[in-house]
């Protein structure tokens, strides 16, 4: 199997090819622009990697895409305070970049395994959210933060669109809030990572953590080790169960509230020699959205997956509670 993975330095990127080369014998062609999480992949000789932009080299991707078997675009922009301040390369690159390359997969009949995302849904009231028949519910155009939500879904409409049309052969899948090793830089200062790295990098420089909006809103997170799993299995596609359809990667049972998951953290990293008194160096501090990403933002509150797809068609179920997923990824960028 030669396997394309565009963004393949990413969080997702670099953590399935890893992965693979370790027990699959696939050959992996990947592009980049930074190879800073691939030092245990560079100098394998089935990883084949050029350090590159999908927007700018397109006719490597092109040719790429014309000699694997199966392609995954994972570059994007995927972190929320991106969609408000900068919405316009969101689109560009989530969105028009990735038409490009799903257009190449019709025209040379590549499968491709596409991103999307729990944020498709939006603001749906409903839980847990189903792929077949949930209402995918966005705010007004001024909220900018839906556009990342808005390129996504137009991409999987796309795409289904040309499954039924050209035969284009495809998988859906929607990550909900996976974290792990290598999503975020934590030692870098800022208030732009997803809210584990965010809240990890708080308490490592002894910030003050922000609660926006207060906290009580809820996520369901995955451990990236599972959610590679569940990668793995749609990439294999046994038995074409995988063909055409749309699953939802989540824990439904890794549900936690964000005011809840910074004192877990806290509780977490105050384990760790060195920062036994990490809990009386922090302070836990509230923001209303808008102030802290700007008038563009509006919030989901609860966001649950229903993962009977994923369950019955590849046989995968999330084996990391949340706890110990803190756990793992706190060690490992203290170490
Ligand atoms: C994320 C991102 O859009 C994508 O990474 C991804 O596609 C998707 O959801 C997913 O992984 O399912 P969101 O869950 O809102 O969206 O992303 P975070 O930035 O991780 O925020 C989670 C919650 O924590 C939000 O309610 C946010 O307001 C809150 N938060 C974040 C804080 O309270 N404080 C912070 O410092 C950062």
């Amino acid at each position: 199997m030669k396997l394309l993975i565009l963004g393949a330095g990413g969080f997702i990127g670099s953590n399935l090819s890893s992965w693979l080369l370790k027990h699959r014998d696939w050959d992996i062609y990947g592009m980049d622009l930074n190879s800073g999480n691939l030092a245990d992949c560079l100098g394998h000789p089935r990883f084949h990697f050029t350090q590159g932009n999908i927007i700018i080299d397109k006719k490597w991707v092109e040719e790429h895409i014309k000699k694997c078997d199966a392609v995954l675009p994972l570059v994007a922009i995927a972190n929320p305070a991106l969609y408000v301040q900068n919405p316009l390369a969101v689109f560009e690159l989530d969105f028009e970049a990735n038409l490009d390359i799903v257009r190449h997969c019709v025209t040379y009949k590549k499968r491709i395994i596409f991103p999307s995302t729990s944020e498709v849904y939006g603001m749906n009231p409903d839980s847990p959210y189903d792929e077949e028949t949930s209402n995918l519910v966005v705010g007004p155009i001024k909220k900018e933060r839906w556009i990342y939500s808005c390129s996504k879904q137009m991409l999987d409409r796309v795409i289904y669109a040309y499954g039924k049309r050209d035969g284009l052969p495809f998988t859906l899948f929607r990550p909900f809030n996976w974290f792990g090793p290598r999503l975020d830089n934590v030692w870098e200062e800022g208030k732009a990572s997803r809210v584990v790295s965010q809240f990890l990098s708080n308490i490592l420089h002894k910030r003050d953590i922000v609660l926006v909006g207060g906290g009580a809103q809820k996520r369901c997170f995955l451990y990236i080790d599972d959610a590679i799993d569940a990668l793995v299995r749609i990439i294999e596609n046994k038995n074409g169960n995988a063909d055409g359809r749309i699953f939802n990667i989540g824990d439904p049972k890794s549900e936690a509230s964000i005011a809840g998951l910074a004192e877990m953290m806290i509780d977490i990293v105050g384990v760790f020699p060195g920062f036994e008194n990490i809990r009386s160096q922090v302070k836990i501090t509230t923001a209303i959205g808008e102030e802290h990403y700007g008038a563009g933002y509006q919030d989901v509150q609860k966001r649950v997956p229903k993962i009977d797809n994923a369950i019955q068609y590849l046989g995968w179920k999330p084996t990391t509670g949340l706890q110990d997923a803190l756990r793992q990824t706190i060690a490992y960028y203290l170490a």
